[in-house]
């Protein structure tokens, strides 16, 4: 949700420092932002709103410098977004400043409680009574460590955070169900909700677990579980590039993100198949005994997760993709012979984590299959399975949502007894040309000409049968997240049901259609009963079907087979989503009211 970030380094360093991983966290949430540095005192900035106008106060105020140094960019849960609310947040007199990402659950009695000792607050987060809690105990005779331990101890709910103290060039942190990463440079130690904030400075990093606190120093730093003994941890390396972090000279990262599908799909399928065209899975090569498969997700997610139950239920094993957070509230019932996988990007979703911990609750086992090493489904899991993406900063979806889709569709094939050498060897030929049917799609696609032509329609509707339907779902989703526009995904064989009532000349219905099958033919006939209601209607098609005679607008994509399909017409409806967004005016990267990383309930 909120994106923390604190750094132990030099004076001169630590304000760049945090305010270069404030941007490169911003897609956490970005309606205020702030920081502090400690130096004698604490020196506090903060500002509702996006980045720049942190870094415009800051520079104007030159002397904003110190040793230790906290950042943080908000996505409010507690609290408008407003200047008073924006964090750090500070005790009374001062002596600490703390940033958070999380909920604090019990933070109103707690506000109760230290309000009636005397406390006065400035803001209507739950984040503040953090400080005011250390500045009781710093009161009461404790030192700056002892204080902050306790006060976390009282702390109910989900956090990561991180806090300075007046003349300490010290940076304190711990988390509980919240994402936080040590940072080890030469001159430097660094805290951040995740790594691509650290990528700048340095590519050895500390995965904290829950219950840790870390105490970090320009030379070094110690870490100690609950019970205060100290931890020795192992660091791991980054390799993520600095320039998969960067726009390059594209005008938004998602545009980026979309064009980087052709790579992200040949790192996805590496070493994946052999020559006699067999699946391996390295971190999931043990199948044994699966039964059945839930697979539990959100947003994005839930869409590859649908395609997945889909895939593995045409091959005989009992599949069934779940909301998270429904699933988290009513899991369904676990036998022995159960996988649970968490669906999940960036593997901190915290609906998602909730369900899986329902489902390990339960006795199943569970499987993770995320984008991010040391991400928290990936460690709390039984397994992991990479989706090996690479970093994704636009917070609509776009690559890693490919990269799940062919995660799976090996998933599939890997955990079938019924396939025949035969289809598994169709399928592995067919995903061997996908990346390169992508890349020839970018230099054919004429999304551009055709958002522009639509974009004053007074909704968008996307509809597809089968395989298709998910990817319905996600083109709609894709286009409302980021245009602000109407856009709902149904099955094209629902939309009789109900959904047709909606549709009229003004509201464009993008249909897919690939390949020329029993159900295509079926899309085809949904698609006239659109046509007879007079909306636009744009075929995706590879032209195999008799879609084209009834199209307004037509979007080509390469012949692939009936299950990759999905994939090639999920780049069309991210490229029209983008341009309709842009011919809008919209703001791309950092969509109205939305956060990439959801790490609250
Ligand atoms: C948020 C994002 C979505 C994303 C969903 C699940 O809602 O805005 O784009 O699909 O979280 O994220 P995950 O990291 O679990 O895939």
């Amino acid at each position: 949700m909120c994106g923390i970030i604190g750094c132990a380094g030099h004076e001169g360093d630590t304000v760049p420092v945090l305010l270069n991983g404030l941007a490169r966290l911003e897609y956490r949430g970005y309606d205020s932002t702030g920081l502090a540095v400690s130096n004698s005192d604490i020196h506090v900035v903060k500002r509702e709103g996006e980045l720049d106008e942190l870094v415009e106060t800051v520079e104007s105020e030159i002397e904003v410098d110190g040793v230790a140094g906290v950042g943080h960019t908000r996505w409010s849960t507690h609290g408008k977004p407003s200047d008073a609310n924006a964090h750090p947040h500070t005790d009374c007199e001062n002596r600490v400043a703390v940033v958070h990402n999380g909920i604090i659950e019990n933070y109103q009695s707690l506000r109760d409680d230290l309000r009636s000792l005397g406390h006065e607050f400035e803001s209507n987060t739950d984040t503040e009574v953090i400080p005011h809690l250390v500045g009781h105990y710093l009161d009461a005779g404790s030192s700056p460590k002892a204080a902050f331990h306790r006060a976390v101890e009282k702390l109910e709910g989900s956090y990561a955070i991180a806090a300075v103290f007046e003349s300490r060039k010290e940076v304190m942190a711990t988390r509980q169900d919240s994402s936080l990463v040590l940072g080890v440079g030469d001159e430097a130690t660094y805290v951040a909700s995740d790594m691509t904030a650290l990528i700048e400075r340095t590519d050895s990093v500390i995965h904290l677990d829950d219950g840790e606190f870390a105490f970090l120093s320009p030379d070094g730093y110690t870490i100690i579980d609950e019970d205060g003994e100290r931890q020795s941890k192992a660091q791991t390396t980054i390799e993520w590039d600095v320039e998969e972090i960067t726009k390059g000279h594209h005008d938004h990262y998602m545009i980026k993100e979309i064009y980087e599908q052709s790579a992200a799909l040949r790192e996805c399928l590496r070493n994946r198949s052999t020559t006699d065209r067999l699946i391996s899975l390295d971190t999931f090569d043990d199948y044994h005994s699966v039964d059945r498969v839930h697979l539990v997700a959100c947003g994005t997610s839930y869409h590859a997760a649908l395609f997945g139950a889909q895939m593995l239920r045409e091959r005989g094993v009992s599949a069934q993709a779940f909301l998270a957070s429904e699933y988290a509230m009513t899991p369904a019932p676990v036998q022995d012979g159960t996988l649970v996988v968490g669906v999940t990007q960036s593997g901190e979703t915290a609906d998602t984590l909730a369900a899986l911990r329902a489902a390990d609750e339960r006795g199943a086992r569970t499987l993770a299959l995320t984008n991010v090493v040391g991400s928290s489904a990936a460690r709390e899991c039984d397994e992991a399975l990479y989706i090996r993406s690479g970093p994704e900063i636009s917070v609509a979806a776009t690559k890693t949502f490919a990269s799940q889709l062919v995660t799976l569709t090996l998933f599939a094939l890997h955990s079938s007894s019924t396939e025949s050498n035969h289809e598994t060897r169709r399928l592995v030929s067919a995903l061997d040309e996908l990346p390169g049917q992508i890349q020839r799609l970018f230099d054919t696609t004429t999304a551009g000409e055709i958002a522009s032509r639509l974009a004053d329609g007074s909704g968008y509707f996307f509809i597809g049968r089968g395989l298709q339907y998910p990817v319905a779902l996600e083109g709609a989703l894709k286009m409302k997240e980021i245009t602000y526009e109407h856009a709902e995904g149904f099955a094209a064989g629902e939309l009789k049901h109900g959904p047709l009532a909606l549709v009229t000349d003004e509201t464009p219905v993008f249909v897919s259609a690939v390949g020329d099958n029993e159900t295509v033919r079926k899309t085809v006939a949904n698609a006239e009963e659109v046509k007879a209601r007079g909306a636009p209607l744009v075929a995706i098609t590879d032209g195999t079907s008799s879609i084209e005679r009834l199209a307004d607008e037509v979007l080509r994509v390469p012949s692939t087979s009936r299950e990759l399909a999905p994939v090639l017409v999920n780049v069309q409806y991210q490229l029209l989503a983008y341009h309709t967004a842009r011919h809008l005016g919209r703001k791309i990267d950092k969509p109205r009211n939305l956060a990439k990383s959801v790490t609250v309930e």
